[in-house]
């Protein structure tokens, strides 16, 4: 897009650029230390790894959607990252994942002792980064915080579950993916905007504002898990949730928009508690072809829509745009 065409998201791209900069530069220097190797090294990887930085971003724009000021957020904003990281790490055990940014994952690349003692460390290492916050809310804040972790290990257990389980309805999954993702990206909006001072009424609006997106977001990944157009940029391993016979969003509703032997064979992904790698490739096609992709973006796109009322509520006119508009590009993803 051209700057004469469109001079206000041009300067949003810029402006998050700018603080993804400030984001992937703090992130590299929070953890200098050299011994024990085996702890310091791997979460410096982690952390050095390609992510999107999505909830620190959302962190930061919250606050100054809030107040005008993203500087009170920017410790809670860094906290909720390396919590990510850490859930991350663990999540790659618990999914058999061997790749993340197209790189190893750290258990692959270490060892699974080695990566749950990183992710222990770096939980605790968030903690540290939350009791920095300049604010007389750190209580309210740390609650936040703590909720946050036991409802993503609730989702993460249910995740688990469900892979067992033999029946699991959309309602399941979406019970289970707001726990798991929707949480963490709820409480990056709704602490970085108590970091700024915001009212228990806007707290509450960031809040539903993070569940609707989040929800979404976990749909997206699901989509794009199978169908990323760019499976570098993505760095993960393409089907690996067929694979695993993981219940998505796409293999429920699939089965439920399919009939005959295309439904035997994504029933079989979960009868059979997942599907070699050479067969991805065919329920890939049967994804193409029976609409459930169409329904998974409508299910997005709702949700986006339904986000984005909400963000009038918020103070701050520039603050609320550059919201709005980093949310509608992480909506749109391809990769
Ligand atoms: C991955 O989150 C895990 C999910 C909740 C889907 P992201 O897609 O935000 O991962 P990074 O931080 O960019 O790697
Ligand atoms: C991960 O969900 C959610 C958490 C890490 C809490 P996924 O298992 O779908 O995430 P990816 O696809 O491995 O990033
Ligand atoms: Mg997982
Ligand atoms: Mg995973
Ligand atoms: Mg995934």
């Amino acid at each position: 897009m051209s700057e004469v065409q469109n001079p206000v998201s041009n300067a949003h791209e810029k402006k998050y650029a700018r603080l993804k900069q400030t984001l992937d530069r703090r992130l590299q220097s929070l953890l200098p230390q050299t011994e024990p190797e085996t702890l310091y090294k791997p979460a410096r990887y982690i952390l050095s790894g390609n992510g999107k930085r999505i909830r620190p971003m959302l962190a930061l724009l919250a606050a100054e959607s809030v107040s005008g000021d993203s500087k009170n957020a920017m410790n809670l904003a860094l906290a909720v990252e390396v919590l990510h990281n850490f859930t991350l790490i663990h999540d790659d055990i618990m999914d058999n994942a061997d790749l993340r940014h197209n790189r190893e994952t750290v258990h692959k690349k270490w060892d699974a002792n080695i990566a749950i003692l990183t992710g222990d460390m770096m939980l605790a290492f968030a903690y540290r980064l939350v009791l920095k916050t300049p604010s007389e809310n750190l209580g309210a804040i740390l609650g936040i915080f703590t909720e946050s972790v036991i409802t993503v290990c609730e989702g993460q257990a249910f995740d688990k579950e469900f892979e067992l389980r033999s029946k699991v309805s959309i309602d399941d999954y979406l019970m289970m993916i707001s726990k798991k993702t929707g949480r963490l990206i709820a409480a990056s909006l709704e602490l970085g905007g108590l970091a700024a001072g915001a009212t228990q009424a806007q707290a509450k609006v960031l809040s539903r504002f993070g569940e609707l997106i989040g929800q979404a977001f976990q749909v997206q990944d699901d989509l794009l898990d199978i169908m990323a157009a760019d499976n570098a940029k993505f760095g993960k391993r393409m089907g690996g949730d067929v694979i695993e016979g993981k219940k998505t969003f796409l293999l429920l509703k699939g089965i439920e928009l399919t009939k005959g032997k295309e439904r035997a064979l994504l029933q079989s992904v979960i009868d059979g508690k997942g599907i070699a790698a050479s067969r991805v490739g065919e329920v890939k096609a049967i994804y193409e072809k029976c609409g459930v992709l169409a329904e998974a973006k409508k299910l997005i796109a709702q949700n986006a829509k339904a986000a984005e009322k909400l963000v009038m509520k918020l103070p701050n006119k520039n603050g609320r745009d550059a919201l709005l508009g980093f949310t509608a590009s992480v909506m749109q993803r391809e990769f």
